[in-house]
């Protein structure tokens, strides 16, 4: 094998600012508006005014219960009322409120900073506006199974449109922890297990939310989050510590926050976890050597909610006082929720604890911010009620929900081309559940802000499209954990009545999101007793599943001759489902989430390094090899993987050379033909290996992708760049380095199918 090097370029080794992946490829540098990287005359001014008391203000930042979306969520915390924190603001004590809805209350709170305060400082108003507002969009896993950007921002823009309206500048949003344990709940919130994926759909989603112009009435600011490594809690278990090497820090969990700061994100979220010990809430390392040092992030960072006390909890600070210490010592500049700040920094500060000079850099990256999105000149942008009324639920918005629906449904399974339906001639059952429910279309943050009155049920949707309404009967057979009185019977005759079942079953969305961490991830044992009671009709089952990670199939469920991963869709899910049953739209979504066998094989995922005893290809064989007593250690339904309607081939790979010189760029082509009687979209994928590396590889790693449409017949070719940033990983030291040597590239349809061929990095010179 060849001598490898490092890639540190003239000054060597060098792992500062380094962007893996997409961030990098697109020549991204991580850099600030202009506006922003240095603090402007009029920031210098307020801040020499300031007293102590008004600079831990700024810092801090809290529930808005001058307008609650639905009442006091939590009334343990939640110690300020409305009057409350209305003196509060014009003490200059507030710089910002979260999670309230209403653009004239939201004019009424401004007003108090602004003519009730000394400085007349603009308050910033932020929430937890995480896939739609009013309407709501598919949850962001969901949309993941999209593999479509394109989509992701547009989602994200329309999301700004109507939260914006409603008086809010910031979003507590995306979320770009990466997720390889199906267990943890909040694999919902985000992009899935893979780094490329969730480093391309992190950019997007920013664009998105933030648009084109900050200063934009519409312009909303994104918060990537958690910072950092929340996605890696020890056994999927919700706030768990994590234990992690250096370098799957580096290559899984920090490129997506790379990659969200590149497309211009100003803000970040630090974590409730600890990494190897050190909280992410007063982790140096974390927040300023890596964040501010090597990566030049000049934005801020806020805590997670009250995560700044909860360092007493992990036992990490003596008191609270200790805790707002080495918080702010660590590099958050806004305290949320715990009141830390504005309790304990004047004294901190006054005492020697904590020098003046770190409150002063926190302040003036908040009030810059301020700055950056126009809030000193117009401090009542985005507080219009009009536009509130205007811009809120279009039919727009609607059609965008349905759209964006029905793209991010991934068929996994369909038996002798059971789907798509006619919509007339057959006699249909729905039964399950999620038949007629609609208090889990949304997902898990869609009771916050949703206005539910959209939300459209299965049933609705499917009987829109249906020639004859009254051929679809409907009988949930039982609840989602419970039994109902007499429901198998009613069920099971449904079934005997129809042609066809369609059987909504899986979790509810209470099951999934924060502090929803499951032991294993199988539909609960009252619908699979159902589902056994509905198979033994021997009707034909389409399975519609409600989920918000990848669940454990198995039983007549798992061999139902079709299935549709459905997720939580939003608003228009009813019709979005509808228009996947009926075949108005084909379905093209490919699984960001591997489903595993069977929840004990958890965490799994595609990329996972290669061992010394790779299970054997015999399926039967049981060497000692990495395999489980019962079965191998292989997904069901891996990573990538989705149906069409139609078919697709894939021929004709070709690589542009096999012998790739340092800083050449390697064109990996191949023919995709729609050979089937349908209109699709095909997610082309592209994958590599590094054969032999100083560190152990992933058995495969995505590093590209593309969306074709193509016509019943027709062919295109794909093409895909390969650099030697795309073969890049975090070696000793932790620096980023390529290393000459083979590699095998697939050009697939899933993370385990494809074309392979290969080819070898060069050395430098
Ligand atoms: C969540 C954050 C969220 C915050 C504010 C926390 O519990 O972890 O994601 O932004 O609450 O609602």
């Amino acid at each position: 094998m060849a001598l490898k090097t490092t890639n540190g370029g003239p000054a060597g080794p060098n792992r500062r600012a380094f962007l893996s992946g997409a961030a990098a490829l697109a020549g991204l540098a991580v850099t600030a508006p202009k506006a922003f990287a240095r603090a402007s005359d009029r920031v210098e001014g307020l801040l020499a005014q300031m007293t102590l008391e008004e600079k831990a203000g700024q810092l801090s930042v809290f529930a808005d219960m001058i307008r609650p979306p639905i009442g006091d969520m939590n009334p343990l915390v939640n110690i300020r009322n409305a009057q409350t924190l209305t003196a509060e603001v014009k003490a200059g004590r507030i710089g910002a409120l979260f999670n309230g809805v209403g653009a004239q209350a939201a004019r009424d709170t401004q007003k108090a900073a602004i003519e009730g305060s000394r400085l007349k400082i603009p308050l910033l108003f932020a929430a937890d506006v995480i896939h739609g507002f009013r309407t709501v969009f598919p949850i962001p896993l969901a949309e993941a199974a999209s593999f479509d950007p394109h989509l992701a921002e547009r989602t994200a823009r329309a999301t700004a449109l109507e939260a914006t309206a409603a008086g809010l500048h910031w979003t507590f949003a995306p979320m770009v922890d990466v997720a390889r344990d199906q267990r943890w709940g909040r694999v919902a919130e985000g992009s899935g297990e893979d780094v490329f994926l969730g480093e391309v759909l992190a950019a997007a989603r920013v664009r998105g939310f933030q648009g084109k112009d900050l200063k934009a009435d519409d312009s909303m600011l994104a918060t990537p989050k958690h910072f950092a490594a929340y996605g890696a809690v020890t056994a999927g278990l919700e706030y768990n510590s994590v234990e992690l090497s250096d370098a799957t820090l580096r290559e899984v969990h920090l490129p997506p926050f790379q990659a969200a700061f590149a497309a211009g994100a100003l803000m970040t979220m630090s974590a409730f976890n600890d990494v190897n010990g050190i909280p992410a809430t007063a982790n140096k390392m974390l927040l300023t050597d890596i964040l501010r040092g090597e990566w030049g992030f000049k934005g801020v960072v806020i805590s997670d909610y009250t995560a700044d006390q909860e360092l007493v909890a992990h036992g990490f600070a003596a008191d609270d006082r200790d805790a707002a210490r080495l918080a702010i010592l660590a590099g958050v500049d806004m305290s949320m929720q715990s009141g830390l700040y504005i309790r304990y920094l004047p004294e901190l500060v006054s005492s020697g604890a904590v020098p003046m000079a770190v409150v002063d850099a926190s302040v003036r990256r908040v009030l810059a911010l301020k700055e950056a999105i126009g809030l000193f000149d117009n401090p009542y942008r985005s507080l219009d009620p009009q536009a509130e009324a205007q811009r809120t639920a279009t039919p727009a918005m609607r059609a965008l929900s349905r759209e964006s629906g029905a793209r991010s449904i991934v068929l996994l399974k369909n038996d002798r081309a059971l789907l798509p339906l006619p919509r007339a001639g057959k006699r249909l059952a729905l039964i399950g559940p999620f038949a007629d429910d609609r208090d889990n279309v949304l997902g898990a943050w869609g009771g916050f802000f949703a206005d539910r009155r959209l939300s459209v049920d299965l049933a609705t949707g499917l009987r829109a499209q249906m020639a004859d309404p009254n051929s679809l009967i409907v009988e949930r057979g039982c609840e989602v954990e419970t039994t109902i009185a007499g429901g198998f019977e009613r069920a099971v005759a449904a079934a005997q009545a129809a042609d066809i079942v369609l059987l909504a079953v899986g979790e509810s969305q209470d099951m999934t999101g924060e502090a929803k961490s499951r032991t294993d991830i199988r539909i609960p044992p009252v619908q699979m007793r159902l589902a056994e009671a509905i198979a033994a009709t021997g009707k034909p089952i389409i399975v519609l599943l409600r989920h918000g990670r990848a669940i454990q199939l198995e039983g007549v469920v798992r061999d139902a001759p079709a299935i549709l991963a459905t997720w939580f869709l939003g608003s228009e899910m009813g019709n979005a489902v509808a228009d996947v049953v009926f075949g108005a739209v084909n379905p093209s979504g490919k699984l960001p989430v591997s489903f595993p066998i069977d929840s004990g094989q958890e965490p799994f995922f595609y990329n996972g390094r290669t061992t010394g005893r790779p299970a054997p290809s015999d399926p039967n064989g049981q060497e000692y090899k990495a395999r489980w007593r019962s079965i191998r250690n292989d997904a069901l339904y891996p990573f990538g993987f989705g149906l069409s309607y139609t078919r697709f081939d894939v021929t004709d790979m070709k690589l542009s050379t096999q012998r790739l010189a340092w800083n050449d760029t390697l064109h990996v082509t191949a023919k995709v033909k729609n050979s089937g009687n349908l209109h699709g979209d095909h997610v082309v994928q592209l994958y590599i290996r590094d054969r032999v590396a100083s560190r152990t590889r992933p058995v495969r790693e995505l590093k590209g992708f593309q969306r074709v449409s193509l016509a019943p017949g027709a062919e295109r070719e794909v093409r895909f760049e390969l650099k030697r940033q795309h073969l890049m990983f975090v070696g000793d030291n932790d620096y980023w380095i390529a290393e000459p040597g083979v590699f095998d590239v697939w050009i697939s349809n899933s993370s385990v199918d494809g074309l392979v061929a290969s080819f070898e990095l060069l050395p430098v010179g």
